[in-house]
C-alpha cells in the first residue's frame, strides 16, 4: 500500500543508566573484552533496574519522541509497542503506555512481537493504518528489556543484549520526512535456530553461525529489493541504520550493497542488540547528531528471530 502522505515527526530514545561493561561481564563468564569487540564490536551495554520495566522505558522514549515533534499525547489516536519483552504477558505494553503519557481513551494501543524486525513490523503496521485515513497521529515505539531472559552464564549469547527503548512520532507530512515505502518478509523454517523456549530454562537460545550468515543475506535482499522498487541505486542511499546485532555483520552488508561503513549508523559498541529498540535507538542518535539532513534517503534495515526480517525508506 501507497502512503506518501505519513511522515515520521519526531524521535525519542532511553536508555538505562546502568552500564555493563565486557571487562565487568569477563569477571562472571569466561569471556574477554578482546574476543567480544573482536566477534561483535560491542564494548558495553545497558542493563534496566529492577522496577524499570518496558513499559517505563517505552513511556521515555515516546514522551521524547512527542517533545520533538511538538505533538501532545491528546493527539495520539494509536500506539503500537513492538516488544518480545512485555511487562507481563497481558495487558498489552502499550495500554501501559497509553496511561503512562495520557493519552486518550479512544486510541487504539496494543504490542507487536516480530523480534529485531518489531520496530519495522509495528512502522508498517502505523503507515498503513495512518495511510487509511482512520488514524492521524501514531507512537511507534521499539522497547526491550532482554537482560531478563538473557541467561547470564551462557557466554556465547549473554554478551550480546542490553536493554533501552527508542520511538517515533508518525502522522501527516509537513514537507519532509515521509515513508516512501516498506517491505517485510518472514521466513518460518528458520524459526528454530533463534528463540526464547519454554521450559525451566527460559532464555535466549540461539544457533549464532548459522544466523549470521542467513543474516546478511537477508539484509540484503531486503534493501536491495525496496531499492529496486524505489528506483534507487545503494550509493543514492546517505544513512543506513540497520538492526545493532553485530558490526561484522553490518560489515558485511556494507560490503555486499557497495556502500561505507560510514554511512551506517553504528551504536551497537556502546548498547549491544536491544532488538526492537535498535532501529529507533540508533535513528534518534543519528538525528540528534546531524546525520540526517533535509532531502536525504535513509535505509533502515532489520532482521530478527522467525526469521523475520524487512526495511524501510524515508526521505528527509
Ligand atoms: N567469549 C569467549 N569465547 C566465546 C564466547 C565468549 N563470549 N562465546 C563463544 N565463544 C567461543 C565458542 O565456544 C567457540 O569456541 P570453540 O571454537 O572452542 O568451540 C568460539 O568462541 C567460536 O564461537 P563461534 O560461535 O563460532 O563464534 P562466531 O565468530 O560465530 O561469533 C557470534 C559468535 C558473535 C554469536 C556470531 O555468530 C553472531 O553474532 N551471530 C549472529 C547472532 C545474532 O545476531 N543474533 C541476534 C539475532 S537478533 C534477535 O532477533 C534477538
Amino acid at each position: 500500500m501507497d502512503s506518501p502522505d505519513i511522515a515520521i515527526l519526531g524521535t525519542g530514545a532511553h536508555a538505562p543508566a546502568k552500564i555493563l561493561t565486557n571487562h565487568e561481564l569477563a569477571r562472571t563468564v569466561e569471556t574477554t573484552d578482546e574476543w567480544i569487540v573482536t566477534r561483535t564490536g560491542i564494548r558495553e551495554r545497558r542493563i534496566a533496574g529492577k522496577n524499570e520495566t518496558t513499559s517505563l522505558m517505552a513511556a521515555a522514549a515516546g514522551r521524547a519522541a512527542l517533545a520533538d515533534a511538538g505533538i501532545e499525547a491528546a493527539q495520539v489516536d494509536l500506539i503500537i509497542v513492538a516488544t518480545l519483552t512485555p511487562d507481563v504477558p497481558m495487558p498489552a505494553t502499550a495500554c501501559l503506555v497509553q496511561h503512562l503519557l495520557g493519552v486518550p481513551a479512544r486510541a487504539a494501543c496494543f504490542d507487536l512481537n516480530a523480534a529485531c524486525s518489531g520496530f519495522l513490523y509495528a512502522l508498517d503496521t502505523a503507515w498503513a493504518l495512518l495511510g487509511s485515513g482512520r488514524y492521524r497521529h501514531a507512537l511507534v515505539i521499539g522497547a526491550e528489556k532482554l537482560s531478563t531472559i538473557v541467561d547470564w552464564t551462557d557466554r556465547s549469547t549473554c554478551v550480546l543484549f542490553g536493554d533501552g527503548a527508542g520511538a517515533v512520532v508518525l502522522g501527516p507530512a509537513r514537507g519532509t520526512a515521509k515513508i516512501l515505502g516498506m517491505r517485510l518478509y518472514a521466513e518460518g523454517a528458520h524459526a528454530g535456530l533463534l528463540g526464547v523456549p519454554r521450559g525451566p530454562r527460559s532464555y535466549i537460545q540461539m544457533k549464532g553461525r548459522e544466523i549470521f550468515k542467513i543474516a546478511v543475506r537477508e539484509m540484503e535482499d531486503a534493501a536491495r529489493e525496496i531499492l529496486e522498487q524505489h528506483g534507487l541505486a545503494a550509493t543514492s542511499i546517505a544513512c543506513v541504520v540497520p538492526h545493532q546485532a553485530n558490526l561484522r555483520i553490518i560489515e558485511s552488508l556494507a560490503q555486499y550493497l557497495g556502500l561505507p561503513l560510514e554511512r551506517f549508523v553504528v551504536n551497537l559498541d556502546r548498547y549491544g542488540n536491544t532488538s526492537a529498540a535498535s532501529i529507533p535507538l540508533a535513528l534518534d542518535e543519528a538525528r540528534r547528531a546531524g546525520r540526517v539532513r533535509p532531502g536525504d534517503t535513509t535505509l533502515f534495515v532489520a532482521f530478527g528471530a522467525g526469521l523475520t526480517y524487512g526495511s524501510a525508506l524515508v526521505r528527509w
